[in-house]
C-alpha cells in the first residue's frame, strides 16, 4: 500500500483535509450527496458525512487499481487457491449462483431439500415417533452467527410448518442447560454444525445433547435420528455416530465465517424453507454480480473498503460503530465482528512481511436506536474519532398508522444521529459542547426480506476483501486462534492432573484459587 504513488499523494490531501470540520464539506457544496453516494435497484450507499472530497476519493480510487483489486476479484470468482497459507480457495461466490451452480453444490442442495421436505411434512420423527417441534444447532463461530444472524432477523418469514429453531454455542453449557430445560427430548433435534468437525466447543455440547437423548431414548439407532451432521470431514461425522443419511457436506474451499451460505444454513431452510434460503443465496449473488462488473467509482463494496481504507489509514480512525436502525438485525454486529476482525485482524502481509500500516479497526455495533441510550455518549463526546455505519431500511412493518409512526421515528433517530454526529454543536459550557466532525457511512435498502439480508452481508463480504487487497493481506485464513485452542487444551491437562507444574504465576494462582474455593464449598 505504502509503495503506491496513490498512497503518496493520499498522504498531504490527509493532512489538510484533517484541518476542515466535517459539516464545512457541506456548506461549500450544496451538491455533496450527489457526488458521493451510489444508488442501485435495492441499496443506496450515501458517503457523503465522510471527510472526503473529489481529490481524495479519485486517489482512493487509483490506490485500489495499484493495488491489483481488479485481478484479484477475478482470482476470487475463477476459485483460485487465494488462500495459500491452507493453500485453499476461498470460493464463497460459488454457492450463491443459483442459476449455475456447480455439481457438488446442486447435490447438496437436493440432499438439504430431501432433509427440509421430511421436516416440514412431519416426517423427522424422533425415538418416540412423534415429529420433530424444536430443532437445535450446535455450532460455534461461522457456524453459529450467520445462521443466527440471518434467523433472528427473518422471524416473520418463518413458514408456519417450521420447527422451532434455537442456538447453542458457548462451551460452559449453561446456555445448552437452560434451553433442554424447555424442551423435550423426543420431539428434539440438534444440528451439529462444524466445519472441522474437531471443535471442542461443539463437540463437547453435542456429546451433553447425546447424553440427554440417551437418557430417554430405549436404543442407540433411536437416539442417532436426533443428530443431523454437517461438516466438511464425513469421516469425523461417522466416527461420531451421524447417520449417513443426516449428513450434509460441504468443502474446504468455503471459509467458517463464510459458510452460511453453504449447508451450515440448514436451520435458516428449516425455518425460511428453500425457498427463503435460496432469496437469500440470490440476494448474495446480485451483490456478487455488482462487485465483479460495476466500476470501482460506482462499485458499493469497492468503495465501503476505501472509505474504510482512508479513515484508518489516513485519518487514523481506529474504532468502527455498526448500527442497524431495525431491532430484527440484533445479531448483525456480532456477525460482522467475526467477518471483519477474524478476516483482517492481521499483521502479516502475503508476502510473509510485517505490515508497517494499520489494518482492521477494532468493530463493534448494537441496535442504533439501544445504543444511543448506551455507548453513542462516547461517539458524541469521547476523545475517541470513531466511524460509524447507518444501516436503515425504507420499509415500515405494515400500512397501519401506529406502524408509519413507530417507522418516521426510526428514521428520524437514525438521520438525526449520524447528522448531530456530523456537525456537532458548540457551547461555552463544555459539558454542553458537541465537537461533531465524526464520520459516517449510511446504507439505505429498500426493505429487511432474505434478498436483501443476502445483498448487505455479501456487500460487506467484499468490503473486506477489497481492504484485505489494499493491505496485502490474506482474510481467509486464522492462525490467531490457534494458540488460544491449544493453551486451553494444556491447562485442562493441568486441571485434570490438579497441577501447576511450569505455569505462570497468575495462571496457577487462579487456578489454586478454584481449587480452594471449590474444596471449601
Ligand atoms: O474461532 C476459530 C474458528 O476456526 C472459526 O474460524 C470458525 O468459524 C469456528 O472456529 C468454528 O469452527 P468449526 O466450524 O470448524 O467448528
Amino acid at each position: 500500500m505504502i509503495e503506491t504513488q496513490a498512497f503518496s499523494k493520499l498522504k498531504p490531501l490527509a493532512e489538510s483535509i484533517k484541518q476542515i470540520h466535517l459539516k464545512s464539506l457541506f456548506t461549500g457544496d450544496v451538491n455533496r450527496f450527489e457526488q458521493f453516494h451510489v444508488q442501485t435497484e435495492h441499496l443506496l450507499y450515501d458517503f457523503s458525512k465522510q471527510k472526503i472530497n473529489s481529490e481524495v476519493l479519485h486517489e482512493l480510487l487509483n490506490l485500489a487499481t495499484e493495488s491489483d483489486l481488479q485481478p484479484w476479484i477475478e482470482k476470487l470468482f475463477s476459485g483460485e487457491k487465494i488462500n495459500q497459507t491452507e493453500d485453499r480457495a476461498a470460493w464463497h461466490t460459488a454457492l450463491r449462483d443459483i442459476n449455475n451452480p456447480l455439481t457438488e453444490v446442486a447435490q447438496q442442495w437436493r440432499k438439504m431439500e430431501h432433509i427440509v421436505d421430511l421436516m416440514h411434512s412431519h416426517q423427522l420423527r424422533g425415538f418416540s415417533g412423534n415429529a420433530i417441534t424444536d430443532v437445535v444447532n450446535i455450532g460455534v463461530g461461522g457456524s453459529d452467527l450467520g445462521p443466527l444472524m440471518v434467523t433472528y432477523a427473518l422471524e416473520s418469514d418463518k413458514l408456519s410448518i417450521a420447527p422451532e429453531i434455537h442456538f447453542v454455542s458457548t462451551l460452559d453449557a449453561r446456555q445448552l442447560q437452560r434451553l433442554l430445560k424447555k424442551l423435550n427430548p423426543s420431539t428434539t433435534l440438534f444440528i451439529i454444525a462444524s466445519k472441522s468437525f474437531t471443535t471442542i466447543d461443539t463437540l463437547s455440547l453435542a456429546e451433553t445433547a447425546k447424553e440427554w437423548i440417551e437418557e430417554a431414548s430405549p436404543s442407540n439407532e433411536s437416539t442417532l435420528r436426533h443428530f443431523i451432521g454437517i461438516s466438511t470431514n464425513p469421516t469425523k461425522m461417522t466416527e461420531w455416530g451421524i447417520l449417513p443419511q443426516l449428513q450434509l457436506e460441504f468443502w474446504d474451499w468455503v471459509g467458517g465465517r463464510y459458510s452460511l451460505w453453504s449447508s451450515i444454513g440448514l436451520s435458516i431452510a428449516f425455518k425460511l424453507g428453500m425457498r427463503g434460503y435460496k432469496d437469500l443465496l440470490a440476494g448474495a449473488h446480485a451483490m456478487d454480480i455488482h462487485f465483479k462488473t460495476m466500476p470501482f467509482a460506482e462499485n458499493i463494496p469497492v468503495l465501503l473498503g476505501l472509505v474504510g481504507i482512508w479513515n484508518t489509514n489516513f485519518l487514523d480512525l481506529k474504532a468502527q460503530a455498526i448500527l442497524p436502525y431495525d431491532s430484527r438485525l440484533k445479531y448483525f454486529a456480532s456477525y460482522l465482528e467475526q467477518l471483519e476482525m477474524e478476516s483482517n485482524g492481521k499483521s502479516t502481509r502475503r508476502d510473509g512481511t510485517a505490515t508497517t500500516y494499520r489494518t482492521c479497526p477494532v468493530l463493534w455495533g448494537e441496535v442504533g436506536p439501544n445504543a444511543q441510550h448506551a455507548f453513542y455518549q462516547l461517539l458524541h463526546q469521547g476523545t475517541e474519532r470513531i466511524m460509524s455505519d447507518f444501516i436503515l431500511f425504507t420499509q415500515g412493518q405494515s400500512n397501519s398508522e401506529r406502524a408509519k409512526f413507530h417507522q418516521n421515528l426510526n428514521i428520524a433517530n437514525c438521520l438525526a444521529q449520524s447528522r448531530a454526529l456530523m456537525v456537532g454543536k458548540s457551547s461555552k459550557d463544555l459539558n454542553k459542547n458537541y465537537p461533531g466532525d465524526q464520520v459516517s457511512n449510511t446504507l439505505l435498502l429498500n426493505q429487511l426480506d432474505a434478498f436483501h439480508l443476502g445483498l448487505l452481508v455479501a456487500l460487506y463480504e467484499h468490503k473486506v476483501f477489497v481492504q484485505s487487497v489494499v493491505w496485502k493481506i490474506n482474510p481467509f485464513d486464522q492462525w490467531g486462534v490457534e494458540l488460544g485452542k491449544k493453551l486451553a487444551m494444556d491447562i485442562l491437562a493441568h486441571i485434570e492432573t490438579h497441577t501447576t507444574e511450569k505455569l505462570d504465576t497468575s495462571t496457577a494462582g487462579i487456578l489454586n484459587t478454584i481449587w480452594k474455593q471449590n474444596n471449601e464449598n
